[in-house]
């Protein structure tokens, strides 16, 4: 582990106990017992699901995927580690890293996967946690959650440093893709290159990573991996993420292949600009609901250029046209979950819901330094949301010639993160990529 980054986890450590500390006793708490989590096991099978360790236990113990182990955070106390491993032979049982960090720890080796006991007290207890495991504590209480929740908003230095290293990872995996496409590989063949070149397995991934070629760029979360290629290769989307000491990178590129169609590769361009100018118009103060008008109305004036849309932007925008070529948001917050928690609550933790015209938007507050987020602008060919329109009013607005041909390239997303500064942004993503 580099120095810097060791300092900037003592720092990081040490702001989390200050704050942790200010909401346990505005919330009448003498103290936190967080629980890792564990694998499910699949019914009436021996084998288990992939894991994700707890958020909240995470933001303290950087070892995603540790499981049956607990965290005691008490003020005026060193925060406790009850680490589970176990004397195991089947296994491989967990080790501590030889990192400074381990030393802001109290550690507690044990075989046992129970909770342990806790002081006299009144405490709370966050975590998937079964009624049997709540030691008279209070098991997830809502307003002290939201609270802690609000503690991930904000990055310090050193989450920052991860963030960056994860996107550093995830872009060398999206190179690799990408190259496997343009040699005419199929799906797999990508997502193959994808993990070799950002050298982690699939399970350790912070999603599973979308990898569409032609029209199944176009499904919003594709889940499968074609082992054909296509006849012919129109485009590739790859959305795919990485994890560095539990913080997750969420990239999304966009590739024209050989038989691309030129309203396509002007379209990508045209995203592509698009995609810049929005990271370009973040800052502090800036409302997420806000940028993502801004997106619709960029989007308007893309389709209308390229005489998809025979109307004004303006039209394009009013009639909601856009919203069915982009249903989704235009981006999250990003941190030890890919969605990460807390974007749609404001600074008190009341719920900030999304707009009824943008449903699926993830960040509904304003931006602050701090946060990191992701900017991902979509557009997409998606004949169940685009059919609809061909009844109304819009109709005859749209070259639908045009579109049904796009619609063989799926769609484009172009996906970065940023991180908002106190004067403006650090595109975490742009700053670390390398087209060759
Ligand atoms: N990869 C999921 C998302 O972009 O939100
Ligand atoms: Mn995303
Ligand atoms: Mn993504």
């Amino acid at each position: 582990m580099m120095p810097p980054l060791a300092d900037a986890q003592r720092r990081h450590l040490a702001q989390l106990a200050r704050a942790y500390e200010t909401q346990l006793a505005r919330h009448g708490y003498d103290g936190v017992l967080l629980y890792s989590g564990c694998a499910h096991r699949h019914f009436a099978d021996d084998q288990h699901a992939s894991f994700a360790t707890y958020g909240h236990f995470l933001h303290w113990v950087p070892l995603a995927g540790l499981e049956h182990s607990w965290l005691l955070i008490r003020p005026g106390h060193k925060p406790c580690l009850y680490f589970h491993a176990p004397r195991d032979f089947w296994h491989q049982p967990p080790r501590l890293p030889e990192e400074p960090w381990v030393d802001a720890f109290e550690v507690v080796p044990r075989e046992a996967s129970e909770a342990p006991r806790l002081p006299a007290g009144r405490f709370a207890v966050l975590g998937e946690v079964s009624a049997a495991q709540r030691l008279g504590a209070e098991a997830n209480p809502e307003a002290l959650t939201r609270a802690l929740d609000e503690l991930r908003v904000r990055k310090s230095d050193y989450e920052v440093a991860c963030l960056r290293e994860a996107n550093r990872r995830a872009l060398a995996g999206h190179a690799a893709a990408r190259d496997a496409f343009l040699a005419g590989g199929a799906e797999l063949d990508c997502q193959l290159a994808y993990l070799k070149a950002a050298r982690i397995r699939e399970s350790e991934l912070p999603y599973q990573s979308i990898v569409g070629i032609n029209a199944h760029g176009g499904v919003l979360h594709y889940q499968h991996y074609d082992l054909e290629a296509p006849a012919r290769a129109h485009s590739l989307l790859v959305d795919g993420g990485h994890r560095f000491r539990g913080y997750c990178a969420d990239i999304t590129r966009s590739w024209a292949g050989p038989a691309a169609s030129d309203d396509y590769r002007a379209l990508l361009v045209g995203m592509d600009h698009l995609q810049r100018q929005l990271v370009e118009a973040l800052a502090p103060g800036v409302c997420y609901v806000t940028m993502q008008e801004k997106m619709h109305q960029g989007l308007a004036e893309l389709l209308v250029a390229h005489g998809l849309v025979k109307a004004s932007a303006e039209a394009a925008f009013e009639t909601g046209i856009t919203r069915a070529f982009c249903p989704h948001g235009l981006g999250h917050l990003l941190g030890l979950q890919v969605h990460d928690l807390g974007g749609r609550q404001d600074r008190q933790g009341h719920p900030l819901p999304p707009p009824p015209t943008h449903p699926a938007l993830r960040l509904t507050r304003e931006l602050e330094a701090g946060m990191a987020i992701t900017v991902e602008p979509g557009l997409y060919v998606i004949p169940m949301l685009l059919d609809p329109l061909r009844q109304g009013a819009a109709a005859d607005l749209l070259d639908w010639a045009r579109v049904e041909a796009l619609g063989a390239h799926g769609g484009i997303r172009i996906e970065d993160n940023v991180v908002i500064t106190a004067t403006g942004r650090d595109n975490l993503t742009r700053d670390l990529e390398f087209i060759p």
